[in-house]
């Protein structure tokens, strides 16, 4: 979370480096293309990791074995996966990334194809009594768009960076599950995926302005405490020092 907060500033700070002898619609492209250009950087250091700042491969993320347990409602499970490997965080699409530097804006739409995990689990799955689960599973997030605008302010005479807010809009076109064992009888075993894929399906489209007021809280200050005591040309550095 602290990477991509260092990251979206050092996008941000790159604003600043345009030519200012350039009409500002040419501003605005190139602002507008070091962010793409930004991004796409981004993918490679999540297929690959980066030793000088620590970041292990998130693409594919691949965990032996971890514990969890969750708790919604009257449902809780408790349990262990094994051989966990999550696809797809490096696969997206920049489909909009649009500049406008005298609002001080940046609109943006990514697209992920689909965004999948296979693992292996164990659970202790139940609602009023308890019941032992275990086998292969399979979840994707398919046609998954992450839409939004990162509205920021830079101060005329300091040249000193706000981020003001950070909207992230999402939204899927798919949900897929394929856990194996939530029964021994197939058709409810069937049925048990249905209700998971609506109740994801649900979780992510009736809850936008839940999730974009959820990660403008968290995001936003951090960024700024990331900012704070930082000269423009140190947050540029970031960029160039993936
Ligand atoms: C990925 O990492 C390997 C070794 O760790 C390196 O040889 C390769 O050049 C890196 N690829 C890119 C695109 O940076
Ligand atoms: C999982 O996601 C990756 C990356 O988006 C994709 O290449 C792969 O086809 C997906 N797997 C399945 C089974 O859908
Ligand atoms: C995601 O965005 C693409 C391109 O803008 C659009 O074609 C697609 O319908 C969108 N999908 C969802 C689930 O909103
Ligand atoms: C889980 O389900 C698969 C396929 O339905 C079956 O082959 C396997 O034996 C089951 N495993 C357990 C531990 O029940």
């Amino acid at each position: 979370m602290k990477f991509l907060a260092l990251f979206l500033i050092a996008l941000l700070a790159s604003c600043h480096g345009a030519e200012v002898a350039e009409s500002l619609a040419a501003q605005e492209r190139s602002v507008s293309s070091n962010i793409v250009d930004g991004l796409e950087a981004l993918k490679i250091v999540m297929e690959n990791g980066s030793e000088k700042h620590n970041i292990p491969v998130v693409s594919p993320l691949k965990l032996e074995h971890r514990q969890f347990s969750f708790s919604t409602g009257e449902l809780s499970a408790n349990g262990e996966v094994q051989d966990f490997t999550l696809e797809g965080l490096s696969a997206y699409d920049i489909v909009v990334m649009k500049t406008n530097l005298i609002l001080s804006r940046i609109d943006y739409e990514l697209n992920f194809p689909s965004l999948n995990l296979t693992t292996q689990y164990k659970a202790d799955v139940g609602s009023g009594y308890r019941m032992e689960r275990e086998g292969g599973a399979f979840l994707a997030l398919e046609d998954l768009n992450i839409s939004g605008r990162i509205s920021y302010s830079l101060g005329v005479i300091s040249g000193e960076l706000s981020v003001k807010s950070i909207n992230v809009y999402v939204k899927v076109g798919k949900v897929v599950s394929e856990i194996e064992n939530l029964s021994k009888y197939r058709i409810l075993n069937d049925k048990l995926n249905e209700i998971i894929v609506e109740f994801i399906t649900l979780s992510i489209n009736d809850n936008t302005d839940w999730v974009a007021n959820y990660i403008n809280e968290l995001l936003t200050p951090m960024c700024n405490n990331l900012i704070d005591g930082r000269s423009l040309s140190d947050i540029l550095g970031l960029l160039t020092n993936l």
